[in-house]
């Protein structure tokens, strides 16, 4: 089923300058990007965007953390492509994660784990609506 996923570099990855690699491994996998962007991050759009983590104690560290540099922000595209990206990427801890993945090969911890993607269909719908205007996709 050909669907869309949003992955940002955060501002540990914008700082260890690995943005190209990152990208280039999403083409080497055969994904279609379909928009790329800088963008920089603000507290209303993390209120909405981690809604389900507001609650949680990490949040003020995690927003205070996502706005520190612009972030990297991309829709991916093609079949299968949520589960192929976070196959890409890895788990969440980096410490969890296999060699060749993005978060062992660049993350130190969970909070400095390089990248975001999308969980769902859904939370990448709720993403793409947060940060991206209809002309900025190209499918
Ligand atoms: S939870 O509680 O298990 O659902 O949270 P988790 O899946 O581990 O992490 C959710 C996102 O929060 C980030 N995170 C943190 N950021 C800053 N500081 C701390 N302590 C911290 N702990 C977790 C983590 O990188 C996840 O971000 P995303 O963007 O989803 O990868």
């Amino acid at each position: 089923m050909n669907e869309q996923t949003v992955v940002l570099i955060k501002p540990d990855g914008m700082e260890k300058h690995v943005v190209g690699e990152i990208i280039t491994r999403f083409e080497k996998a055969g994904m279609k990007l379909a928009a790329l962007k800088l963008v920089q991050l603000t507290q209303p759009i993390l209120d909405t965007w981690y809604a389900h983590h507001k609650d949680k104690p990490f949040f003020p560290e995690l927003s205070k953390q996502m706005m520190s540099t612009p972030v990297v922000a991309m829709v991916l595209e093609g079949d299968g492509v949520i589960q192929k990206v976070f196959d890409i990427c890895g788990p969440t801890d980096p410490a969890e994660a296999a060699p060749g993945t993005i978060r062992h090969d660049f993350g130190v911890d969970k909070p400095h784990n390089v990248v975001h993607r999308s969980d769902s269909a859904e939370a990448a719908a709720k993403e793409i609506g947060l940060l991206f205007a209809a002309s900025d996709l190209h499918s």
